[in-house]
């Protein structure tokens, strides 16, 4: 796992937004995994930035979203549909049948899973994904616990996690209990991955994945047993931490 320490959200923003647009010159059709969540948000906006100064294009890229909430129509403010056509996808020139975000509102939920699998597949597998961090550790909605064997499936969320996402809906009833989200198998399957994390809320989580064992316990430590793997990181989140810039 490489760690890469930088001074501030924006520069951790940047620092992603470089390798991906670099990504996309080699390689103009990548499939490139998407997160959603506070932290992704900077890294839109500079990709954003850069197709409309540099004009990098998105037209043959395919991008696979990690996760969903299950039960929110996808026209829903909350949705991650919603999220990432008005963060992302509504700023590029990605056609929309090439962005694939698991379908929440699904009534045969292992079907979806399995859908999702074989979609994620029949692309190539995913080149680059990109990863948040929730507090308790979990990655896509993973949760603490889950097997590191598993594959696109419907999770119920930790009450923490629930709580921590609480701050997008109008009270807490009207989070969804459920989720769909890519396994940590799927995960580790794509070829490079990349996880972001900002701010003191996350030293707990970055001090577990980078000086902790490799447990269930703890999601994102599966990604130890991946071997391109890069964290970038600002130096809130890595306060714990005891490593030089
Ligand atoms: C959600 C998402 C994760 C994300 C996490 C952290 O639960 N499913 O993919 O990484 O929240 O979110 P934030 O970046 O807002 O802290």
């Amino acid at each position: 796992m490489k760690i890469i320490k930088v001074d501030t959200y924006e520069e951790m923003s940047f620092t992603a937004a470089q390798l991906i647009i670099q990504k996309i010159q080699e390689k103009p059709n990548a499939v490139i995994g998407l997160a959603t969540g506070s932290t992704p948000l900077g890294l839109y906006k500079e990709l954003i930035q850069d197709h409309h100064n540099n004009g990098t294009s998105y037209k043959q890229i395919r991008t696979v979203n990690l996760d969903e909430y299950l039960g929110l129509p996808t026209d829903d403010q909350n949705s991650y549909h919603t999220f990432m056509k008005e963060n992302l996808f509504q700023h590029i020139d990605i056609p929309e049948e090439q962005t694939h975000i698991p379908n929440g509102q699904t009534e045969h939920p292992e079907a979806e899973g399995q859908r999702y699998e074989d979609l994620i597949q029949g692309l190539g597998g995913v080149d680059l994904q990109i990863l948040g961090i929730g507090h308790n550790g979990h990655i896509g909605f993973n949760e603490p616990g889950t097997s590191f064997d598993s594959r696109t499936k419907i999770v119920e969320l930790a009450n923490s996690t629930r709580k921590a996402n609480a701050r997008f809906f109008e009270s807490m009833q009207d989070v969804p209990s459920h989720a769909i989200t890519m396994g940590i198998a799927s995960i580790m399957d794509s070829k490079e991955i990349i996880l972001l994390a900002s701010g003191t809320s996350k030293a707990e989580a970055l001090q577990q994945l980078i000086m902790g064992e490799v447990t269930e316990d703890s999601p994102a430590s599966s990604l130890k047993l991946h071997d391109n793997v890069i964290v970038i990181a600002d130096k809130e989140a890595l306060s714990l931490v005891d490593i030089e810039k």
